[in-house]
């Protein structure tokens, strides 16, 4: 789809939590952007929870608080929709939008499950909506420039590559319950489902899609306080950790793919680690402007680099500043819009719906591999 440079694209939000709130405060400063050829306006908000939706109302350009989404996707001043709810909700609501004649901005998992994923990716496909999936990581400096070295072709015989997302938020068992920690409404993938396509992103991009998965899970805390007196089953599993085989750089190599919700000490830590005999490199959030690159001459050498704000899209931001989580949010809207407007050029495009679906293929065989106690083979 083409527009014209700086066209206003008019976007509602279903789902006023904590990610629908992110969402308004990217789009309020958008003027930090030098060169986003498309400009969002955020006109409508919707939400089941009236107290969510009041928050809303101090946010400028907002016109319409609607309680039921399906008021939001018949509005004309609606170009793009925006669903972060629940995972249990994303099929319904996705196909809903899809079927209102909006493009979608997608919260992941994209589905609760594997058919959930498929079926909106291809219902999309086939009514030709314009979608991508929310993946913000990748749009971290550091992470660009890991990236730019995992595919230079100069890492000599591929030794492996780890791509991990740590939280430590729920190590205090007296954390209530959320809908995230039921399988009912996280689903049956528990922490994949919430964090994995954090870790499987950039590998699924690169194209290293495991071909094997031996993956350990596990389930820490079995039951938390409902938030009512009573205690309510807490039926995710809290921390997976995947042994996979996958093709990277072209040669059969391990990847790990970690994520974890006790994870002492770690608050929001993605983590990208690709290793080979000659040149390697790694990169954490827990050293944001950090970059470490390995080379092997005659003698060895890990390099460090201090990284300055070089985001995808530039900013008013001086160079030598550091990016932060609401900046790399802007950036990952800023590239679905210009995806979108046809004029992404060369940058890193959001996650498409293929390597979401790819994603829940990986979780499935975690999933199998992890009951049976053996290795899954992904064909
Ligand atoms: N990209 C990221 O870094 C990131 C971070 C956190 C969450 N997420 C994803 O965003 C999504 C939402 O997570 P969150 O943390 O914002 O959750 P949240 O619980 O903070 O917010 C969800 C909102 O959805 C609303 N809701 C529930 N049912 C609804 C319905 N039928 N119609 C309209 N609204 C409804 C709730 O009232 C709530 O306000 C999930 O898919 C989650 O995986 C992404």
């Amino acid at each position: 789809m083409k527009s014209s440079s700086s066209s206003l694209v008019r976007v509602g939000v279903i789902g006023a939590g904590l990610m629908g709130r992110e969402v308004a405060s990217a789009f309020g400063r958008w003027f930090a952007l030098l060169d986003c050829p498309v400009r969002p306006e955020l006109t409508a908000v919707g939400d089941v929870n009236a107290a969510a939706l009041d928050w809303f109302r101090q946010v400028p350009g907002v016109r319409h608080f609607d309680s039921d989404y399906r008021t939001l996707i018949a509005r004309e001043d609606v170009d793009v929709v925006y669903v972060a709810v629940p995972h249990h909700l994303h099929e319904e609501i996705y196909l809903d939008v899809l079927r209102a004649g909006k493009d979608l901005f997608a919260e992941k998992p994209f589905g609760i499950d594997l058919a959930a994923a498929r079926h909106v990716r291809d219902e999309a496909r086939k009514l030709g909506r314009f979608v991508r999936v929310s993946s913000e990581f990748p749009f971290l400096p550091g992470a660009q420039r890991a990236i730019a070295v995992a595919q230079s072709g100069s890492l000599g015989r591929v030794l492996g590559a780890r791509c991990a997302f740590l939280h430590s938020s729920d190590l205090d068992p007296m954390k209530p319950i959320n809908w995230k920690r039921q399988n009912k409404s996280c689903g049956e993938a528990g922490v994949m489902n919430d964090l994995g396509l954090h870790v499987a992103h950039v590998p699924l991009r690169l194209g290293w899609r495991p071909t094997q998965v031996f993956a350990e899970l596990q389930q820490i805390y079995t039951e938390r306080p409902d938030g009512r007196g009573g205690t309510a089953p807490c039926d995710t599993w809290d921390n997976a950790t995947l042994h996979c085989m996958a093709p990277i750089a072209g040669q059969a190599a391990p990847l790990t793919l970690e994520v974890r919700r006790l994870a002492p000490g770690e608050t929001n830590t993605w983590i990208i680690e690709v290793l080979g005999t000659d040149r390697g490199v790694r990169y954490s959030t827990k050293e944001p402007k950090t970059l470490w690159l390995f080379r092997r001459e005659r003698e060895q050498w890990w390099e460090k680099t201090d990284l300055g704000f070089g985001t995808p899209f530039r900013t008013i931001t001086g160079g030598i500043f550091e990016p932060g989580f609401p900046d790399i949010l802007q950036q990952m809207w800023a590239a679905f819009l210009a995806e979108r407007a046809g004029e992404l050029n060369n940058r890193y495009g959001c996650a498409t719906p293929d390597e979401a679906v790819a994603s829940h293929e990986i979780w499935q065989a975690a999933l199998s591999s992890h009951s049976e106690g053996r290795v899954s083979v992904i064909r």
